[in-house]
Formats: C-alpha cells, structure tokens, sequence
C-alpha cells in the first residue's frame, strides 16, 4: 500500500525506539522505502546495526559525516523522502524544532526539510504534561507539523498516563493518512460509511456507570480498513480503550441513546457496520445525585429500562437504509444457530458472529475467530489478527457494493 513512497524516519533516544523498530519492519511489508536516521541519543537505545538490518538501508548518523555528505548532502537528504516521521519524538527533540535549532543532523533535517513532518512523541507523564512541552506542541502543531499519539497508560519509568509512543499500526495509520492515502482513492471512494464500535457507558448516578468489557479494537481496524479502501467513514464510537483511527469522522458518545442519535444524524450511508458492544439496558432511575450509603443498610435498587436496538432500528428503515446493513453477534455459546437468528431478528444483510468465551481471548485481545453469515450461508474465517479480519470485511464490502 505504500509501494512506491520513501519515508525518512529519524529515531530519538527513548525507550519506545524498540517500537520504532517493529513499525520500520511495518513500513517495509507495506512496500515503503525508509531513509533511516538515527540520533546520537537513539543509539543508546537500539544499535545502527538492528536499525540497518530490518530498514535495509545504513541508518545516517553524523551532521559532519564527510562520506555521507559527499554521497548525499544533508540538504538532498531531507528532500528524499515524501514524508518525514520523528519516532519517539522526545521532549527535547520537540523543543528544538519549535526553537527552529539545528545542531545535529536530525534537527538540520527537520529544520531543511520540504515535506510534511509526522511525530509520535514519547516520554514520561510529566514531560508530556510540562507547561514547556504544551507549549511547544502547540506551536509544532500551528507550523503544520503532525502527530500520532502519544497514548495513555502505562510507562516504561512505572509511571501511568500519557506519553506512552503510539503502537506501530497507530503510526502507520497516520503515515498513509499523511501520505493522502485516506478518502479519495480506492474501491470504496465517493462511499459513506458508518462505523459504531466500543462500549457504551450507562450512567447509574454522575460518578457510576455500567459498562463491558469491549475495548473498541475490531471497530476501530474496521473503520481504518474501510478508510484504506477510500470511504469516507463517520466513526461512532463509545468510550474505548483503543484511539481512533485517523481520518475518520470521529463522534464520540457515551450512551446507547447518544449513539442512536449520531448514526441517525450521520444517515445518509451506503454502509452500516455496528460494531459496538452496546448495553442492552440502562438505569431508568439513574440519579442527578451520587447515590449514597444512608448508614440504615438500606441497598440502592437499580430499575433498568430497555436501550434502543440501534442495528435493529437503522435495518429497518424504509427511506435512507444503507444498501448494507452489517451486524456482530457476540456469543458465548452455539454460536452460529444464535448468529444466525439474530440475523432475521434484526433485519440485517450480514451477521459478523464470533465466540467471545473466557478461554478464547477474543474480547480484548488482538485476535478474532469470525463467522460469516450472510443471506447466501456461512462462512467461517479462521483465527486471525482484528486488523486482518478488518481488512477481509473491508474487501467483502467492496466487492458486494461493486
Ligand atoms: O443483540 P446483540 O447485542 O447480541 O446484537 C449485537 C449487534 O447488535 C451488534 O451489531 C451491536 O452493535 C448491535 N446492537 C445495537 N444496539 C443495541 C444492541 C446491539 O446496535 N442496543
């Protein structure tokens, strides 16, 4: 998908430059080209050798390298490539690009560089939090530089919040999104679909919620394969684990009844794929008030009232019902007689099913077994990565739409 495309990708010193060592082997089975430049601090993290041997190109090293400039000029050098990628970009690299200096030759590149510059900080917490670093992101991102993450959780250093260097696939996503690899061109240009993925959050009182355990992770390869293939995708999504994908319309929402309102209000579509793991049911009497222990023993008694089915309703529509409308069916037992009920039950065209049992991983892990069920039968994938079984979707989708 990147054939063709020359990425100059320069490796700060930080931790997460092991990552950067499985994105560049990404890059590479993409069919991407890479220029790899590696500071001085990277190389206390991962050696100019591993760097070569996966890129398939002798990383640069040196600003006053006089084989290298009398090779390739440090100039002709940051013109290469069709896009710049920092990764990890620290802290101090990022405040020396916002200062505009060039005292090594990863700061020169960037600062002699004609291309579109893509980030993906990594540091500790309070680095990321510091009132210089905002600082320097924002004015980073007012000079039109791009970033990818950082996420949220936990960190090398022990410590827990953002700053952790998005995952490879995170930055290869914003990589094509930067590249203009996103709406525009593919099978499914000029197509509009919509997504809904993660959990919702059902209030109980304005501290609680219900919740489940989906982390949003097959939605979110969905949407991101679908972008790939060139629909403009409108990403409904409740409170996931995952981030979204870049370059999708993402509408954030927290409850079932929120999500109903945005797939509605993001109708007219060609394609409806419902991925969220939405609650069946929310709190009728949840309170405007923290629910409190009164000292008596008393317990809160919760009534719960029926969400909207959101698949349901939108299969049923007779104006503005998507050509195709898709479903998941998550089970835990007799899994396909179960999908395939809940096909005709709700209205759908396809049914998604898959076993989501304890012992089978599947609810948050990175993998998915899936079951096909269309009006033709069955069809059962094997076990795969989501970002495959999404890709495979993605593919179907665009042969049935022609
Ligand atoms: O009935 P069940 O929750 O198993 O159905 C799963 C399918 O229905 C999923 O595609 C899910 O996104 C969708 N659904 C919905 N609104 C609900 C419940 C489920 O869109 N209230």
């Amino acid at each position: 998908m990147l054939a063709g495309k020359r990425i100059l990708l320069i490796i700060g010193g930080g931790i997460a430059a092991y990552k950067t060592l499985l994105l560049i082997r990404e890059l590479r089975s993409a069919g991407a080209a890479l220029t790899p430049v590696l500071t001085q601090a990277g190389t206390q993290f991962v050696t100019p050798l591993s760097v070569a041997a996966l890129a398939g190109e002798k990383p640069y090293q040196e600003l006053f390298d006089l084989t290298d400039e009398a090779e390739m000029g440090h100039i002709e050098l940051s013109r290469t490539a069709d896009l710049v990628v920092v990764a990890p970009a620290t802290a101090d690299l990022m405040a020396k690009m916002a200062a505009g200096l060039a005292d090594d030759l990863a700061t020169t590149l960037l600062l002699a560089t004609d291309k579109r510059v893509l980030l993906a900080p990594a540091m500790n917490v309070r680095m990321w939090q510091h009132p210089a670093t905002r600082r320097n992101v924002a004015v980073l991102r007012d000079d039109g530089i791009l970033f990818a993450g950082p996420d949220e959780g936990e960190m090398a250093c022990g410590e827990f919040g953002p700053g952790r260097m998005a995952e490879p696939g995170t930055i290869m996503d914003a990589i094509r999104n930067a590249l203009g690899q996103g709406a525009g061109t593919g099978p499914l240009a000029g197509r509009h679909v919509i997504v809904t993925s993660g959990p919702t959050h059902e209030p109980i009182d304005p501290v609680r919620y219900i919740a489940n355990r989906s982390s949003g992770a097959q939605g979110t390869a969905i949407a991101a394969a679908l972008r790939d293939l060139g629909a403009r995708v409108s990403f409904i999504t409740g409170p996931a684990d995952v981030a979204p994908p870049v370059g999708v319309n993402v509408v954030a929402v927290q409850t079932a009844r929120e999500m109903e309102q945005a797939v509605k209000a993001a109708l007219p579509a060609d394609v409806a794929v419902f991925a969220a793991a939405v609650a069946d049911w929310r709190v009728k009497n949840a309170g405007a008030h923290k629910i409190k222990k009164d000292g008596t023993g008393n317990l809160p008694v919760l009534e719960f009232a029926e969400n909207p089915d959101i698949l349901a309703g939108i299969a049923g529509l007779t104006k503005e019902r998507p050509a195709l409308v898709v479903g998941f069916a998550a089970e835990t037992d007799d899994v396909v007689a179960n999908a395939t009920r809940k096909r005709h039950r709700k209205g759908c065209d396809w049914i998604v099913a898959n076993d989501v049992s304890p012992g089978t991983g599947i609810m948050g892990g990175d993998e998915n077994a899936v079951v096909l069920i269309t009006g033709e039968g069955t069809e059962e994938w094997p076990r795969m990565g989501k970002d495959e079984v999404a890709r495979r979707l993605a593919a179907r989708i665009a042969e049935t739409l022609g």
